[in-house]
């Protein structure tokens, strides 16, 4: 379709947001503001990102059909055996969370993989412990629960936001490990997974959602109130990461500047963290390495 940069912003009147991505690069950096001239879609923009064009489109499918198969295999296993799986994706907006989950969900009965996308809390939930509406969609036997945001929201975009307080966030971070702890002792089996974008990326994607019609709908006010404020994100993220990343419940960080490198990561570290059977360890391979790892990968 045609480069984002040749069509003018549209004004709308029902949407009052579109217009303010493009205000705000103008005030942006250099190196941000460079997304205005519409670099060439497979360019990949952060200079600290470890490959300069995306994965090649061919290599990209056939290797996702493998893990299709397998993610498959997983599915029959989990029914079969009882499993409970919980996926979390987390991670700024634009990190590609929707577009990960997307593709992990793609070939499964949607009976037994299911999306939890949680508007935010009413103020009957505002009212109850923090767990509680997430402990609700917790899976049962035979269920994957693919998480889209979760209960970290509390650690990062409530903090940047202010939608709660600190008391709260104490409160939170002390309960945390022991929720947790409680999900995998219970037997779920819980994989977490951060996906980090680079800043010029994240900007990309916003202008993209400003200027196409059909993507106008996921740009939020937080999403515009948010570019302003990435390095109040950065903290909130740093912070979240350090105080949650244990041995029982370990983040995966995932680079998702490339979306294609991502989602393949992403798929690669799930069949990882689950014994199923028919798993082949060789079909699956182990992520790239520059492309997934450790909180050290936020840096
Ligand atoms: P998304 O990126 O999921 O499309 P937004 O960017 O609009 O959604 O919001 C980011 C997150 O902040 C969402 O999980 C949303 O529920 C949460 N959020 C928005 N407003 C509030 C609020 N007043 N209190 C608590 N959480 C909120
Ligand atoms: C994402 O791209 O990470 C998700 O679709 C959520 C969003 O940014 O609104």
């Amino acid at each position: 379709h045609a480069s984002a940069k040749d069509r003018p912003v549209p004004s709308n009147p029902d949407l009052p947001l579109v217009g303010k991505i493009t205000e705000a690069l103008t005030a942006a950096p250099r190196d941000i503001r460079k997304v205005l001239d519409g670099p060439d879609k497979d360019d990949i923009l952060d200079p600290a990102y470890p490959y300069r064009t995306v994965l090649d489109k061919d290599l990209y499918k056939t290797r996702m059909k493998g893990l299709q198969l397998q993610l498959v295999r997983l599915m029959h296993d989990v029914v079969a055996t009882g499993k409970r799986l919980v996926v979390l994706f987390e991670g700024r907006d634009a990190a590609g969370k929707g577009g990960t989950i997307e593709r992990m969900r793609q070939n499964l009965n949607p009976r037994s993989a299911y999306i939890v996308a949680l508007p935010r809390p009413t103020e009957r939930e505002a009212g109850q412990w923090y767990f509680q509406r997430y402990a609700d969609w917790l899976p049962a036997r035979g269920e994957i629960a693919l998480f889209d945001r979760s209960w970290y929201n509390r650690g990062v975009v409530e903090r940047v936001f202010g939608f709660s307080t600190e008391q709260q966030r104490q409160v939170f971070f002390r309960q945390l490990p022991l929720f947790e702890q409680m999900l995998v002792d219970d037997g779920i089996i819980l994989i977490k997974l951060w996906l980090n974008v680079g800043r010029a990326e994240q900007m990309r994607r916003f202008l993209d959602r400003e200027r196409d019609p059909l993507k106008q709908w996921k740009l939020s006010s937080i999403d515009v109130d948010g570019v302003l404020r990435w390095d109040d994100y950065t903290a909130a993220i740093r912070d979240t990461l350090t105080w949650s990343h244990t041995p029982v419940a370990p983040w995966h960080v995932i680079r998702s500047d490339d979306k294609r490198r991502a989602h393949l990561a992403a798929i690669q570290t799930v069949l990882n963290g689950v014994d199923f059977a028919g798993k082949d360890t060789e079909a699956i391979g182990t992520p790239d390495m520059a492309i997934a790892g450790g909180p050290e990968l936020l840096d």
